[in-house]
């Protein structure tokens, strides 16, 4: 559990990443490696789909968790929030990428129809790493005393 003084991430240091798009005739890549596209090693993969019309996933953030989340199919809304600012990026392009960096709080919206979410992620499950209560996300974000410095 990350405690005072620890690192806590900002809205701004969640970027959205371009990735190598390699395009031919009979379709397209887009390839992915840890260290070098995304800055952490990737220890998990995951996907979200058939997510209903009007259905929210999210709604946490993470302790130590780095993210890359990728709309692979369709289109998707993140709202960022890191209990200072907020801000929403919509991921719509399978060659885009949004890095979500540790202790910003998400929710994922305004999913299409046949949505595909894919995650990159910098650690195996667990829930510990989680804090799903948005009080206690605001509390922990207040107590950091470092902000602006995300592990590398
Ligand atoms: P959660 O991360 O809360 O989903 P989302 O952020 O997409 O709304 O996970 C939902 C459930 O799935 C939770 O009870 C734990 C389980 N789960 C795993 O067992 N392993 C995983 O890697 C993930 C991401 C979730």
């Amino acid at each position: 559990m990350a405690g005072r003084g620890a690192a806590v991430s900002t809205v701004d240091d969640c970027r959205l990443l371009e990735l190598p798009r390699m395009q031919s005739a009979a379709g397209s890549i887009t390839p992915v490696e840890g260290g070098r596209e995304v800055p952490f090693a990737i220890e998990r993969v995951y996907y979200l789909y058939d997510v209903p019309g009007g259905e929210s996933r999210g709604g946490h953030a993470h302790r130590a968790l780095q993210q890359l989340i990728v709309a692979v199919m369709g289109s998707f809304d993140i709202v960022l929030d890191d209990g200072a600012s907020r801000k929403t990026v919509r991921l719509d392009r399978a060659y885009q990428g949004l890095l979500i960096r540790p202790m910003v709080w998400r929710e994922l919206e305004n999913f299409s129809s046949g949505a595909i979410c894919l995650v990159l992620a910098s650690e195996v499950y667990l829930e510990q790493d989680y804090i799903r209560d948005y009080q206690a996300f605001l509390a922990a974000a207040s107590a950091h005393d470092t902000p602006g410095h995300p592990p590398r």
